[in-house]
């Protein structure tokens, strides 16, 4: 108990050098950060705390190995038709998704499933919604052969990008090896790794207690009271955990689930994981509507009450609602210095 509140202020200054650094622009903020040093001191939020943390500083990653895989993640020869590349389902401009119920892939073929952000996904403890992918390096691969997203083969993808000079002499700078399937999602993940989006709510948890107002901060509180943060926790707020959608409810019920539905049991066949998925982060939630795995939620407001009935067993009201969404809005971050839109 004691050496909370020290942690927490070591955190906090860690965090705002980091925060000076990479977004020169904000520096108003940081100075009012520093003159309040005490963590915000409303009585409740201190309850709970220590389940949402800031995010973490971007890691080393080289400039060149970024830039590379940043220019495969835009890059459309990825796919066998040259039509879809990776920002086709994950656009930076919508909050690192396409905003569909499913994603169109190749030759128009629509997917089993909502597609999540890539944004901060480097903080998730595994990849997919049922963590069938254990690190982004792994997960690259799977959008490549997938016949639905990209339609193609590394072999494929190896051949065209290695008729093109500037990637031959990009992966030689980098990779002794040059292009393979390997190099190719690592490259792309190094460039994920850098896909991190602070918030104003990382200014409050650095101790800035007037980077929410009173509305979020009730929203806030209200989040962990409710025991949001059970499952949507850490610096990701989200992506840490397993946890089945309908713990207090079936929502699956009236009607017939579909292979999607089933999450985690397709790749463990464990009667216990069926509907069980990775609880999605909330980082930037209110930029990527539609929600839940089957895109069912139009709304961020329909999303939070739905929680509320199925996870919680707890019928939320109308302010409950309003200000736990006001708060999420807190969430939404910046990228490269500016808000995503
Ligand atoms: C046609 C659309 C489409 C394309 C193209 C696509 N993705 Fe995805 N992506 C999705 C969907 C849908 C999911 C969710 C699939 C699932 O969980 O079963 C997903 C999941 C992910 C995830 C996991 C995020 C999380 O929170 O679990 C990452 C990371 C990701 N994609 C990165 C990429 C990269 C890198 C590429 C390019 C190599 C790519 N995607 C190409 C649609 C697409
Ligand atoms: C028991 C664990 C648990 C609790 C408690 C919980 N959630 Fe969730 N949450 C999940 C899981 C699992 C999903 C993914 C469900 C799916 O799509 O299959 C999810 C999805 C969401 C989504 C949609 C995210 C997206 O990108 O589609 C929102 C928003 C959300 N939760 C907010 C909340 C709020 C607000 C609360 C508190 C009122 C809450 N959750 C409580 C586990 C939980």
């Amino acid at each position: 108990m004691i050496k909370k509140p020290a942690a927490a202020f070591v955190i906090g200054l860690l965090l705002l050098a980091w925060w000076a650094m990479s977004s020169p622009g904000t520096n108003g903020g940081i100075a009012q950060a520093k003159e309040s040093r005490a963590p915000a001191t409303t009585p409740s939020l201190s309850n709970g705390r220590a389940a949402l943390l800031p995010l973490p500083p971007v890691p080393a990653i080289g400039r060149e190995k970024a830039a590379l895989g940043e220019r495969l993640f835009f890059e459309k020869r990825l796919s066998r038709d040259n039509t879809i590349s990776c920002a086709s389902c994950h656009d930076p401009a919508r909050g690192g998704t396409d905003r569909r119920p499913v994603s169109i892939g190749i030759d128009g073929h629509t997917g089993p499933i909502n597609a999540p952000t890539v944004f901060n996904a480097a903080l998730n403890f595994v990849q997919f919604w049922d963590g069938r992918a254990a690190s982004l390096e792994e997960q690259a691969a799977g959008p490549v052969h997938n016949p639905l997203e990209m339609g193609a083969n590394w072999a494929l993808v190896i051949s065209k990008l290695t008729n093109d000079e500037s990637y031959r002499l990009a992966f030689a700078q980098i990779y002794p090896q040059g292009i393979t399937g390997e190099t190719i999602a690592d490259a792309i993940a190094a460039f994920e790794h850098t896909l991190l989006t602070p918030s104003r709510f990382d200014l409050f948890l650095a101790g800035n207690p007037h980077a929410l107002n009173k509305q979020e901060q009730d929203g806030y509180r209200r989040f962990l009271d409710y025991g949001c943060a059970s499952c949507h926790q850490g610096a990701n707020i989200g992506g840490n955990m397993f946890q089945r959608f309908g713990v207090m409810a079936d929502y699956f019920a009236g009607r017939t689930p579909t292979a999607a539905d089933l999450g985690r049991f397709n790749v463990t066949q464990r009667e216990a994981d069926r509907h069980v998925f990775k609880v999605p982060s909330l980082r930037n939630v209110a930029l990527t509507a539609p929600y839940f795995h089957d895109a069912s939620a139009q709304t961020l407001e329909e999303a939070i009450m739905i929680m509320g009935r199925v996870q919680l067993g707890r019928e939320l009201t109308i302010p409950d609602t309003q200000a736990i969404a006001a708060f999420l809005k807190t969430l939404n971050g910046h990228w490269r210095g500016h808000p995503l839109p």
